[in-house]
């Protein structure tokens, strides 16, 4: 091959990799309103969608009042806001500076909550994401 179509090649690998980091998004849950009590994530959501295969979801809040962060296992436990089979993701104390980050790395729906007090019964602090492809 002649050397010349190689760099051809070889600048569209670079091209397609450059492509590739730039396409996933780092998204901070609830804005600027971080991951409190009260605000309406199923609503955020809905403004933000789509969340795409690869984002990164960042959970920030503070120490106090405490706050968690839960992947429940079914749409009904996330209505339900019944934690006995979810899985803990963050705790309390690591959702302060940076936040907690979670990559939305598999193709499932995604039921996040909060298990703190009545954060998730009634501080709306839960949220479904349902990955998007990139084309
Ligand atoms: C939260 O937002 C959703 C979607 O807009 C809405 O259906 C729901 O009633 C809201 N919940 C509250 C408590 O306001
Ligand atoms: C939260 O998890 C971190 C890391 O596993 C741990 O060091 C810390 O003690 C935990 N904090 C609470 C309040 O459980």
């Amino acid at each position: 091959m002649a050397s010349s179509a190689k760099q051809i090649i070889l600048l569209v690998a670079m091209a397609a990799s450059l492509f590739a980091v730039t396409q996933a998004d780092t998204v901070v849950v609830g804005g600027s309103e971080n991951w409190r009590y009260g605000y309406n994530y199923t609503e955020w959501a809905a403004d933000n969608a789509p969340i795409y295969f690869q984002d990164t979801l960042v959970f920030k809040y503070k120490k106090s009042p405490a706050h968690s962060v839960y992947l429940l296992p079914n749409l009904y436990s996330y209505l339900t806001c019944d934690f006995s089979k979810a899985k803990l993701l963050a705790n309390s104390s690591q959702g302060h500076g940076d936040g907690y980050a979670f990559v939305i790395n598999q193709w499932r729906v995604f039921y996040f909550a909060s298990a703190e007090g009545n954060d998730c019964e009634d501080g709306l602090m839960k949220l479904i994401v349902v990955p998007w492809p990139r084309y």
